[in-house]
């Protein structure tokens, strides 16, 4: 199935752009996909609204393929979330979509960047590592709900200025 959505946009490019209001269902379908606890269409509603909340999207057609999203105050932004659809993942689209948030930040004036992961996520891990994030923090114990008792959540930090 994955293989002949591929083939059938073969080397079709991504659009990217800013969430608006009405993406709100498409982004909780997308996030519910995603994460164990998922956001409600009213959540990301509220987050849509937030003036210092920015989500870049990547569609394939009329089809959300990845988000990211986070909160700015003054010069430091929070990643909140990061989610690219299984059909599309592997193939480098969360790192054009991370890069292209940090550069819109940097353009806001944020001068760094924080976030939490899991660390045993290895997809997640590699991804912001590869964009330059570094650790600055370990909360153990942070996910209840992990299959792994103990589990840490990362804190990175990437410095933009
Ligand atoms: C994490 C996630 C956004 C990555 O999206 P993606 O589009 O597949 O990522 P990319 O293709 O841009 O790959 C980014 C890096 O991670 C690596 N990677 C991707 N999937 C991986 C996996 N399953 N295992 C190990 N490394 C992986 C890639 O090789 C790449 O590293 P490289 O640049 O050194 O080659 C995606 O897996 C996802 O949506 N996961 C569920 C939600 C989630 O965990 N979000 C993060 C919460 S903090």
């Amino acid at each position: 199935m994955i293989a002949r959505v591929r083939r059938w946009l073969g080397g079709a490019e991504p659009a990217f752009s800013e969430a608006r209001i009405g993406d709100a269902p498409a982004l909780a379908a997308l996030h519910a996909a995603s994460f164990q606890r998922g956001w409600s269409d009213a959540e990301f509603e509220h987050l849509l609204l937030d003036r210092n909340v920015v989500v870049d999207c990547a569609t394939y057609g009329r089809q959300l393929a990845g988000f990211i999203m986070s909160r700015y105050a003054a010069d430091e932004a929070e990643i909140l979330s990061v989610a690219v659809s299984a059909n599309w993942r592997r193939c480098g689209l969360a790192g054009r979509l991370l890069a292209l948030h940090l550069r819109k930040l940097a353009g806001l004036r944020v001068q760094r960047v924080f976030l939490e992961v899991d660390e045993g996520n290895a997809a997640a891990c590699r991804l912001y590592r590869g964009a330059g994030f570094r650790e600055v923090g370990r909360r153990i114990g942070y996910y209840s709900e992990h299959a792994t008792p103990g589990a840490a959540a990362l804190v990175l930090r990437c410095d933009l200025a």
